[in-house]
């Protein structure tokens, strides 16, 4: 089998996986164009549409990530071609500590600490148990679910909320649109783990951060397109003063890089970070990779993308 590799250190990933796969033929984009014509799987992350275009007996494709939005609003995509994902892979432990960063960075006060440092003001907080501090995670499927977990081992009542009914055990898990508000209207922190889908578009819109309790903080290490920014900007209000969103630890953007003009850049109460929670690691991702392509190869049935469900 020939397999076209495609991601940030793809000469890397060549080896690796030409290493795990020796009866399969490795290349990177940087390959021979004919050669690329005769991929018979694609490996990539983020790949141009003209080398989605590329390959003339494309027989599957795995994202080398856990999203598949870019893939699937990718013009160059090939119709018909199965589409696997990979599944956490490493990347929930990393996006959990994030979460926990994130978490921890308001529940023991690091965002009013930072501010005060400025001032030279010596003024404790009194700290908030974490019993008191219930933390709402939107998204439970592999990554969610485990990132809830981790959270909810730290000690933190966690309330998890899917579309369609989950059961996780140490997770209050909530569904459907009721579960929404039963969920947004008890958490301190909230933090956004769905895929990029047009039903998941601008979940996160002005009447659900009115439903936050006051002082509510957002962590989104997900995607940008949940949160409607407009909303958001106004929940958080201007200045130091805080408004009735706390404050906001935020990964992911509708545009990225987050464009220079964007008031989310200097706002004294959010904290940008370049879509960094969830790099994917080589070592687990690999084994995904691998599993994936000899599973196409038999032709066994593999766990695809629903591109109508968007994940
Ligand atoms: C990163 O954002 C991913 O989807 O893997």
């Amino acid at each position: 089998m020939k397999v076209l590799v495609h991601i940030d250190d793809a000469e890397q990933w060549r080896d690796a996986l030409a290493r795990r796969l020796p009866q399969a033929e490795v290349f990177t984009s940087s390959a021979p164009a004919e050669k690329r014509r005769e991929a018979d799987y694609l490996a990539a992350w983020k790949p141009s549409a003209e080398l989605l275009g590329e390959p003339e007996r494309l027989k599957g494709i795995v994202n080398l990530g856990a999203g598949v939005d870019a893939l699937l609003g990718n013009p160059g995509l090939p119709e018909g071609v199965p589409i696997v994902k990979l599944r956490d892979a490493g990347m929930a432990e990393l996006i959990g500590d994030y979460v926990r960063y994130g978490i921890l960075h308001f529940q023991r006060d690091f965002d009013r600490y930072r501010r005060q440092q400025a001032r030279r003001d010596w003024r404790e907080h009194a700290v908030v148990d974490k019993a008191d501090w219930p933390v709402g995670v939107l998204g439970l499927g592999a990554i969610g679910a485990k990132v809830a977990a981790m959270v909810a081992a730290d000690g933190f009542p966690v309330h998890g909320w899917s579309r369609s009914p989950r059961s996780l055990d140490g997770i209050t898990c909530h569904h459907g649109d009721a579960g929404l508000d039963e969920l947004l209207g008890q958490v301190r922190s909230l933090v956004l783990l769905l895929p990029d889908t047009p039903a998941t578009r601008h979940v996160i819109d002005a009447a659900a951060l009115a439903r936050l309790p006051e002082g509510a903080s957002l962590i989104n290490p997900g995607r940008g397109s949940l949160i409607d920014e407009a909303a958001l900007l106004d929940a958080l209000g201007e200045g130091e003063t805080e408004g009735r969103l706390r404050g906001a630890l935020l990964d992911a953007f509708p545009e990225e890089p987050l464009p220079g003009a964007s008031p989310l850049w200097s706002h004294p109460r959010v904290w940008v970070t370049p879509h960094m929670a969830g790099p994917t690691p080589l070592g687990e991702a690999l084994d995904q990779v691998a599993e994936a392509l000899l599973a196409f190869e038999a032709g066994e049935a593999l766990d695809t993308v629903d591109p109508e469900a968007g994940y």
